[in-house]
């Protein structure tokens, strides 16, 4: 259902676009066009010369044999005179560009459909050649032949999306009978561009077009293009224009426009921050017109509202910051309305349901406020609906879906709107879509769904429910395709589902009160997330028939109370690739079978009862980015297999009774560790200077063990606790999108990181027997926002250079032998909100002024005898009159400071995290790439949905082209 609502999206989009044109064009050539006459033998051997250049992995052109050209797979001759004159070899494979970037299994199978290889001159043999249509193909970056241009009889050139690069040859300007010309790169609208790129010195070649009616450059980089209005105002008879994603930055000034006659106008994804041109009302047949992705801003012109037969208006993702004006309702053409990712304002016009012929209606994510005009109950034709994201007020009747017959697609998730309709209620639709998270739908569950029967995605995450799941409920879901539930109080056993036919099913319920055990993993889902409820009982036993293919991929249980030992079926769900089973009751060891999840990247069994040793076959988990088994019985060495982890990135073993000496192994195996984190075993023996070379590492915490020597000198070559930077490494998007769980001991307390994760940088070696002193070398890790050396026998004087740390916010040195005093430099460290010095042999004043002034708890002083002034009562001896004023309220101070922290670490490390991604995006092709990667399947494009809500990245993905 999800697949046939994307094609459906797509069939829209290219209905409006391209389908009368293509129609009209194919009618007057099919009365012309005869297969079966026969074939002139220079241009069948011309044809088989083609062929020979061309790489046809799927075999397309097998029907290329025979006498008979004519009648060969692709080609048209002229029934008059036996030419051949149409060469049709576009790829036919259905492109999906939402399954393409995320799908590999996909995208492979779209690779080996396409034809590739040289395009041989021999072409120039078909002189009567009118039709050439290459499109959809990918030969890989080679430029468009120049001697293209030599094939005067073309009226019809279709390269998009075929995977040319380089210059347009000027010479296609010779083809003087043109009439479609498309070389464009984003199929169907969708514009996430590919790997070529084509570029043109200008658009003066196209000038010389003058018979062409239908024009796409998408994605086509003009050089000069401050002129590109004067070259395309030389073609009269053009119908259809589309320069999507050209970044032709401004539209010039135009005394006369020529092309009165254009249907549709696609200019989305330019970069253009102006108001809407007036003279676009002089193209009075407009019928569609895509101007999403830009900065347009100003009200929408009166005159454009006069254009009746507009039937596509699609401003999505601009600047409009504007309320509707109600003669938006004269438009009654309209079909198709997207007004989504603007700050449009006001209410919508009661009139709306005027608008008779409105089959999508898209004002998501604006700033659009009041109650919902009851006359939509009127458009009969409605289809889709989306109002989210809009401070909307007031009630949901029955009035407002009347006659809504046709809805498919609802959503009102993120507003302020509620629901007024009887239990009784039945709607007159049937939804395949809902979305209604984040809205005031609850306390019941609303009972008008167990009406709706062909539901593939229900979303009601967060939308303050507390009721028990309703007998319906399974009978009626239970083939649902995306379930999403999850941060509701919804309680009763947790529901079962059968199996379907799709292979990217969702089922999300995690933060309810679900409680019971549960008695079978959804079938055909990649992604299942029962966590954070009260689940109790085993983990259940995979379905019998292990023929059938796993295909699960983010399975997230934690948090729950299951009992019982990890099941060895676990290790047949061999698609994983996060296994998350951390804060249960689990006990027993692990299964030494884990080793054949080949895919599992995340495997987090933290916080549970699981005991023995760590098994040696995690070390063939080689895609393993983040082991977490802390708090959890494991005793013995560590394994050495697990040096094979190369790919391993956050390591935490932490609470466990782990013994044996330290291995240095880690450092040379794991060379890619980023967080290490042993901190309460049993391990003995020095700190290896080899740690020093984990360029990478940000969180090393080996705290309450048994280690002893010095404190390296080389750890101020830890480079990445050198950086300020915020992490924008593939790393972070990683955690921002599978966010885990880790806890440090931070400020005297544990904390918990997740989302900040990526942005943390911290030292952790209390507890050990370590001595000397603390290195002078530590003061250049100035990217230490925690450090941590209290409770060992560490001596000598605390760095003059402590103030280098500039964004330390903890710091912890007490319970040593430090001496001397305490540096003035630690008052310039702004950000410090905790400090412990106590227990030491200190002595003199203790700084006072900037931040250091509200660090006013003596107890971060205390047991040091040689420490006077404020905030200790021990006055210095050369101070005036004690100051008998304790320091009350030192409690809200520390609260207040850890609040404070906890906004300014988390708040801006969120931030970062998203402008990273965004910018990245924006500017950098081989990033991009890069994280389409990363992106695997459907969680993502979950994620991805998210994002496109919380941020405006939507727009920021129509611009990287
Ligand atoms: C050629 O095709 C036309 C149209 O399909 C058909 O009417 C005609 O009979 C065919 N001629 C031969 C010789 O097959
Ligand atoms: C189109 O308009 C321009 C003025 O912008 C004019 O100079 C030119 O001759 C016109 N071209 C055609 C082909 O009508
Ligand atoms: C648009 O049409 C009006 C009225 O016909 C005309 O005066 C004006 O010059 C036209 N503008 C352009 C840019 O063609
Ligand atoms: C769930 O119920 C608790 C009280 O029982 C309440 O504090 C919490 O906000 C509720 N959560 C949701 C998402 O409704």
């Amino acid at each position: 259902m999800r697949k046939a609502m994307g094609n459906l999206h797509v069939a829209t989009l290219l209905s409006f676009n391209f389908w009368l044109l293509i129609v009209q064009f194919q009618l007057c050539h099919t009365q012309k066009i005869y297969s079966n006459t026969s074939c002139i033998e220079r241009e069948r051997k011309a044809l088989l010369k083609f062929r020979e250049s061309l790489i046809d992995e799927s075999h397309h052109l097998s029907s290329w044999c025979g006498e008979n050209c004519c009648s060969w797979e692709g080609i048209g001759c002229s029934k008059s005179n036996g030419h051949v004159v149409k060469l049709d070899l576009h790829n036919q494979f259905p492109f999906d560009p939402s399954r393409y970037f995320y799908d590999v299994i996909y995208a492979n199978s779209y690779s080996t459909t396409c034809l590739g290889g040289e395009i041989s001159p021999s072409l120039l043999e078909l002189e009567h050649l009118q039709y050439l249509d290459l499109s959809m193909n990918n030969f890989s970056g080679i430029p468009i032949p120049t001697f293209l241009g030599s094939l005067r009889n073309l009226r019809y050139l279709d390269l998009s999306s075929a995977g040319f690069e380089g210059m347009v040859p000027d010479d296609l300007g010779n083809l003087s009978r043109l009439k479609y010309l498309h070389l464009g790169d984003t199929p169907q609208g969708w514009s996430f561009g590919s790997d070529f790129t084509l570029t043109a010195k200008d658009l003066w070649w196209i000038a010389k077009l003058s018979s062409l009616e239908s024009l796409d450059l998408s994605g086509v980089q003009i050089v000069n293009k401050g002129d590109w209005l004067h070259a395309v105002n030389m073609l009269p008879s053009l119908l259809s224009l589309t320069l999507a994603g050209c970044d032709l930055k401004t539209i010039p000034p135009v005394s006369h426009i020529n092309f009165t006659s254009l249907t549709s106008l696609d200019l989305k994804g330019n970069g253009f921050s102006s108001p809407i041109p007036l003279w676009f009302s002089n193209m009075t047949s407009l019928m569609n017109l895509h101007l999403e992705g830009n900065y347009f801003f100003g009200p929408i012109p009166d005159s454009l509202l006069q254009l009746t037969s507009l039937t596509l208006l699609h401003l999505s993702s601009n600047s409009f910051r504007t309320s509707l004006p109600d003669s938006l309702c004269n438009l009654s053409s309209l079909a198709y309305v997207d007004l989504s990712f603007n700050h449009f304002q006001g209410s919508l016009p009661v009139c709306l349901g005027k608008l008779s012929s409105l089959t999508i209606l898209h004002v998501h994510s604006n700033e659009f406020s009041g109650t919902i005009p009851t006359s939509l109950g009127q458009l009969t034709k409605l289809q889709r609906l989306r109002l989210a994201d809009n401070p909307f007020t007031g009630m949901l009747s029955d009035f407002h879906f009347a006659n809504l017959r046709e809805l498919k697609i609802l959503d009102i998730s993120s507003t302020l709107l509620s629901w007024n309709v009887s239990s009784m209620w039945i709607p007159p639709f049937q939804l395949q879509y809902i979305h209604m998270g984040s809205t005031k739908l609850g306390p019941p569950f609303p009972s008008w769904l167990q009406t709706q029967r062909e539901v593939n995605t229900l979303i009601m995450s967060n939308a303050s429910i507390s009721d028990t799941i309703p007998d319906w409920f399974e009978k009626v879901y239970s083939q649902i395709h995306y379930l999403d539930l999850s941060t509701n109080n919804i309680t009763g056993k947790p529901p079962v589902f059968k199996e379907i036919n799709t292979f990217d099913r969702l089922i999300i319920f995690y933060s309810n009160k679900f409680e019971g055990s549960l008695v079978s993993f959804p079938p055909n889902a990649v992604a299942f997330d029962a966590s954070r409820n009260l689940l109790t009982g085993n983990i259940p036993p995979l379905d019998g028939n292990s023929e059938i293919p796993l295909i699960l991929r983010y399975l997230h249980l934690n948090d729950n109370q299951l009992t019982g030992s990890i099941p060895d079926c676990i290790c047949n769900i061999q698609s994983l690739f996060t296994l998350d089973l951390s804060n249960n009751q689990l006990t027993g060891r692990v299964p030494l079978c884990l080793g054949k999840l080949q895919q599992l990247k995340t495997l987090n069994l933290r916080n549970n009862s699981l005991s023995g040793h760590i098994p040696n076959s995690l070390g063939y988990m080689e895609p393993l980015v983040y082991l977490l088994l802390s708090k959890n019985k494991f005793h013995g060495e560590l394994p050495w297999k697990m040096q094979n982890m190369k790919n391993l990135q956050v390591l935490d073993l932490g609470e466990n009774g782990l013994s044996g000496i330290l291995p240095a192994w880690i450092c040379n195996g794991l060379s890619n560790l980023r967080i290490l984190r042993l901190q309460s075993n049993n391990l003995e023996g020095n700190i290896s200077m080899q740690f020093c070379h984990l360029k990478d590492l940000q969180v090393l915490n080996l705290a309450h063990n048994k280690l002893e020597g010095k404190i390296p000198t080389c750890f101020g070559n830890l480079s990445a606790m050198v950086s300020t930077e915020s992490d924008i490494t593939p790393f972070a998007f990683y955690l921002t999108r599978h966010p885990q769980k880790l806890s440090n001991f931070m400020k005297g307390r544990e904390l918990e990181y997740s989302t900040n994760l990526p942005y943390l940088r911290s030292l952790e070696l209390s507890g050990n027997n370590l001595v000397g002193e603390v290195p002078e070398e530590l003061m250049d890790l100035v990217g230490l926002q925690s450090l941590t050396l209290s409770n060992n026998h560490l001596s000598g004087r605390i760095p003059d250079k402590i103030g280098n740390l500039k964004q330390l916010e903890s710091l912890d040195l007490s319970r040593n032998e430090l001496s001397g005093s305490i540096p003035l430099s630690l008052s310039t460290i702004d950000t410090l909100s905790y400090l412990n010095l106590s227990f030491n042999n200190l002595s003199g004043r203790i700084p006072t002024g900037n931040q250091l002034q509200t660090l006013n708890d003596p107890s971060s002083f205390e047991g040091n005898s040689g420490l006077c002034g404020k905030p200790l009562l021990k006055t210095c001896p050369d101070d005036k009159s004690p100051d008998g004023n304790k320091s009350s309220g030192r409690h809200e101070a520390g609260e207040e400071s850890y609040f404070s922290w906890f906004f300014a670490g988390i708040g801006p490390g969120f931030a970062v995290g998203f402008s990273a991604v965004c910018g990245i995006l924006t500017f950098k092709k081989s990033w991009r790439y890069a994280y389409f990667q990363f992106m695997e399947n459907v969680y993502n494009r979950l994620w991805l949905a998210i994002a496109l809500k919380t941020s405006k990245l939507q727009r920021k993905f129509s611009r990287c082209i």
